[in-house]
């Protein structure tokens, strides 16, 4: 279960860098992409900084729609993240394809992911130079969400499955304690 937590919460979601999904809606139509590059860029506000190629199909959607969700994904959801980082938005249905649920935010229209760890419901903020130069896409926090068993001021990780996600390169993870995980073969 998700609970919410204080704004000023909001960054420690992501302090230690975990591979998050961005999930976006335009027209009706939800997209989701892992997202690596990322990082807080301001605790009041809450805004975090995200470097999203400008031909993905989730840019689109966010630049359009002026919304996204961050979801901050555990272990058991790594294979789907490959899944979905290996196809476009707008080729294929990538909520059905991954048999990823959504659900319905609070703050902002672009929907949310089930079964996460935690989730960031952010708000556009443009910065022209940002974007046009390095492709970066800012999101004011405006809701945070968090495990209610394995945050407290900040994560705990309490059991094997509720392990945040970290991108080694490739198709090669590492999870908060230690383990290495490499779904090449
Ligand atoms: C683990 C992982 C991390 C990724 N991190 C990023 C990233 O930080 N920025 C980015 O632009 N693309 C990143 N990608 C690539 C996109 O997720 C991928 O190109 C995706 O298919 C784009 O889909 P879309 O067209 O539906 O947006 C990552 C992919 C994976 C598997």
């Amino acid at each position: 279960m998700l609970k919410e937590i204080s704004l000023d919460l909001a960054t420690r979601l992501i302090n230690h860098g975990p591979v998050v999904l961005v999930s976006s809606c335009y027209n009706d139509k939800v997209d989701i992409t892992p997202v690596a590059w990322h990082m807080p860029i301001s605790k009041k506000p809450p805004v975090i900084a995200l470097e999203i190629g400008e031909n993905h199909y989730i840019y689109e959607c966010i630049i359009k729609s002026r919304d996204f969700a961050i979801n901050i994904p555990p272990k058991s959801v790594v294979k789907k993240i490959v899944k979905c980082g290996s196809c476009s938005g707008r080729d294929v249905d990538k909520v059905k394809m991954c048999g990823f649920e959504i659900q319905p935010s609070k703050e902002i229209r672009s929907p949310a992911i089930n079964g996460m760890m935690g989730v960031l419901e952010c708000v556009l903020k443009e910065d022209k130079y940002l974007l046009q130069e390095y492709n970066i896409v800012l999101g004011e926090v405006k809701r945070a969400l968090a495990d209610e068993q394995n945050f407290d001021e900040h994560w705990l990780f309490t059991t094997d499955e509720k392990r945040t996600i970290h991108h080694l390169g490739n198709r090669t993870f590492c999870f908060p304690d230690g383990k290495i995980l490499d779904l090449k073969s």
